[in-house]
């Protein structure tokens, strides 16, 4: 259902140095929005700035370098997340207590709309740091009053690269025999959600990409890109659980927290409702052809 529709919104990216950030800037400049976005070091932001109209400078953790971020702002896109572990901060500091502080000058500058991008299935995945950090900052959005949508996609084709890297070194690991479902969507596609969600009514919004597939298929779809002979090695389970909870006992949260994440998601089915357009194989041609990989 479409809410007022707003042909040109100033638009707040935060996030925007990742994987999904790269692709919401083009998008929402693409649309015709106007793009602020928000960096903690201007530098990261010089290869995208032809799709930013204003860049802001300040650290999510650090409430005070934020001040007038969201002035003159309609709409806030988060898509602010610990995945790759480098500060030594916690989900808490940045997944939960970042956005808080990001939702609070939203609040203070009348922002219209707040979109953060959380995750698929946060049910599945319930005893997970970054879930429940994730899902914390769900919470204090929804009591805000601030109108919102929180996106809730499935894993990007950036995290298949594990697959790509396996194939690379010549050999695949699943879990399981790799028969658990998954589909995987682009950073593009998880973009044009984000930025149709400025002129949608929906609180929430759960999907995945266009095609279904398992974790072996996945394997075998990176050895096509390169060309090589599939040789594919499965874990049991069990052995992934085991594995997981000396982690758990052995290392901080920090080591094992995006252990947790790949390890949960890769041994149960996630399956969202399908959208977008782009192919995981083409993606994996593409990667391989930049010799990205
Ligand atoms: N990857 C997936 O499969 C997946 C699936 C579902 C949902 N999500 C969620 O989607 C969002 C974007 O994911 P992504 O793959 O694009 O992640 P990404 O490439 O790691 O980008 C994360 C963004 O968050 C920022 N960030 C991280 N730690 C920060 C900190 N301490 N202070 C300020 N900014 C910080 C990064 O800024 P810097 O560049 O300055 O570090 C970057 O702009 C995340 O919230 C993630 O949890 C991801």
């Amino acid at each position: 259902m479409y809410a007022r529709v707003l042909l040109m919104a100033r638009v707040l990216i935060a996030g925007a140095t990742g994987y999904l950030g790269g692709f919401l800037l083009a998008e929402a400049k693409e649309r015709g929005h106007e793009v602020r976005a928000l960096t903690r070091s201007e530098h990261q932001l010089s290869g995208a700035s032809a799709s930013i109209d204003e860049v802001f400078v300040g650290e999510v953790t650090k409430p005070a370098t934020l001040v007038g971020i969201a002035k003159d702002v309609d709409v806030v896109i988060s898509a602010i997340g610990i995945t790759r572990q480098k500060d030594g901060l916690t989900y808490e500091d940045v997944d939960y207590q970042g956005n808080a502080n990001l939702l609070r000058e939203a609040v203070k500058s009348g922002v219209r709309k707040f979109v953060y991008v959380s995750v698929l299935h946060p049910e599945k995945m319930a005893s997970l740091k970054v879930v429940q950090a994730k899902e914390r900052f769900v919470r204090e959005l929804q009591m805000s009053g601030i109108d919102h949508t929180v996106i809730r996609p499935n894993g990007y084709f950036s995290d298949m690269l594990a697959y790509l890297k396996m194939a690379k070194s010549g050999r695949a690991f699943v879990f399981g025999r790799g028969e658990f479902l998954i589909n995987p969507i682009s950073g593009r596609d998880v973009a044009a959600k984000c930025v149709d969600a400025i002129d949608l009514d929906d609180p929430e919004i759960s999907f995945g990409g266009p095609a279904t597939i398992t974790h072996r298929e996945i394997a075998q779809q990176a050895f096509d890109a390169l060309g090589t002979k599939s040789k594919v090695t499965c874990i049991p389970v069990p052995f992934a659980k085991a594995l997981l909870w000396l982690v758990r006992k052995l290392t901080p949260t920090t080591v094992y927290g995006p252990l947790e994440f790949s390890l949960t998601v890769i041994t149960t089915d996630m399956v969202g409702p399908a959208y977008g357009k782009d192919s995981l194989g083409d993606f994996f041609h593409d990667e391989v052809a930049r010799k990205h990989i």
